[in-house]
């Protein structure tokens, strides 16, 4: 019999917590296979003990065999100054751990072609199979660059600085290289290499990974021209490696083509802990607190970063898969939250609760072998 596997569970703020909710209920219904520990970060933790992300929730995430969150921060935090908003917790929690991979797929699925805001042509052009579809991902840098270079103020003016060492570009390139491989083979590294130095660097380091993989096509692009090709042709696109300011904007961007920003999971790794990486997960999206409370939040953002957490953290390929699967039987069944509704008749909007029910309903009974040993903690 296996050990439990242990979740550090950080719901957060706004639609956090039911959106996370859900995610727990889909993990649950595949067996009792999983122990979470409840943590607090964000604006939940500021409210609670003044610190965005209190030590006792870095030292228990650690801990943990993988990190599944929701989303931080709120109006009733924005005037706070830069060091103690919620955000805070999250650029901590993502440089305690070390991730410095953020893989964030975006995949139009072909039920949510009516929720893509581009027309069926753009959305032919570049695709490998001619098909009105594409799949793509974006390996996000996620511990450096400017989130983390120097900043403050001088005077009347401000300012934010970028800096990036070689050893945490080959890194990331490294996961990009490593995810193309699985895929389609196709790296595009994202830069503005006509104007910044890190972009020249992130270059030349390209240039030394990509010789260690042959059966990669690398290519080069800049940001500005990248944010026009994903919206003329995303299907050109296997795997986008960039920077940490870069990937948060552009993942942004090819979410909306997704149908809705709220469809996006994300894996944040970083090295391997007992053979396999450290772990962070959670949906792309932010703690929309206008929707937060009125059960209209798409939760399958999150139930999809929980299946990524499953793959990537526990090696639980058939219940990543399996999740996956009940997902895309709840789109086929025509359940729609609102933000991907796209109002023909075929499809009934419910809330984020409905949905997830739907979702555990497509998933086939746990089998009585799955079941695990004593919880750990
Ligand atoms: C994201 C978010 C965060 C980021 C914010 C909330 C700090 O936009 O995960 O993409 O910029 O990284
Ligand atoms: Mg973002």
């Amino acid at each position: 019999m296996s050990e439990k596997k242990k979740i550090a569970l950080i719901a957060g703020d706004g639609i956090g917590p039911e959106v996370t909710g859900e995610a727990v209920a889909a993990l649950e219904a595949l067996g009792d296979r999983f122990v979470f520990v409840r943590l607090t970060a964000g604006g939940a933790a500021i409210d609670a003990t003044g610190c965005p992300l209190p030590p006792d929730t870095l030292a228990a995430a650690r801990e943990a065999g993988a990190v599944l969150l929701g989303a931080v921060g709120g109006p009733r935090w924005d005037g706070l100054p830069g060091h103690s908003r919620p955000e805070r917790a999250l650029l901590e929690l993502r440089s305690g751990l070390g991730v410095f991979a953020n893989l964030r797929p975006a995949c139009l699925m072909p039920q949510l072609v009516g929720s893509c805001p581009l027309r069926e042509a753009v959305l032919k052009a570049g695709s490998p199979d001619g098909a009105a579809r594409f799949d793509l991902l974006i390996v996000r840098e996620l511990t450096g660059g400017l989130y983390f270079g120097e900043q403050g103020r001088r005077g009347d003016a401000a300012f934010d600085t970028e800096s990036y060492s070689r050893r945490e570009i080959e890194r990331v390139l490294r996961a990009g290289y490593d995810a193309a491989l699985r895929r389609r083979r196709k790296l595009c590294v994202v830069d503005k290499a006509n104007v910044l130095e890190t972009s020249r660097l992130w270059r030349e380091v390209a240039g030394t990974v990509a010789r260690a993989y042959p059966a990669v096509e690398t290519s080069f692009m800049y940001v500005d021209n990248c944010a026009m090709q994903l919206i003329r042709a995303p299907a050109q696109f296997d795997v986008i490696v960039t920077s940490n300011l870069f990937g948060d904007i552009l993942s942004d961007e090819a979410s909306a083509l997704t149908g809705s920003i709220g469809m996006l999971p994300s894996a944040s790794l970083g090295a391997c802990k007992d053979g396999r990486p450290v772990g962070l997960y959670e949906p792309i999206h932010g703690s929309a607190p206008d929707l937060a409370g009125t059960n209209r939040a798409n939760p399958l953002g999150a139930i999809l970063s929980a299946a990524l957490m499953l793959r990537y953290s526990f090696g639980m390929e058939t219940e990543a898969a399996r999740l996956e699967a009940a997902v895309a039987s709840a789109l086929d069944a025509g359940l729609r939250t609102p933000d991907i509704a796209s109002g023909v008749p075929a499809e009934k909007v419910v809330g984020t609760k409905e949905m997830g029910a739907a979702v555990r309903s497509f998933l086939p009974p746990p089998s009585p072998t799955a079941s695990a040993g004593p919880p750990v903690a």
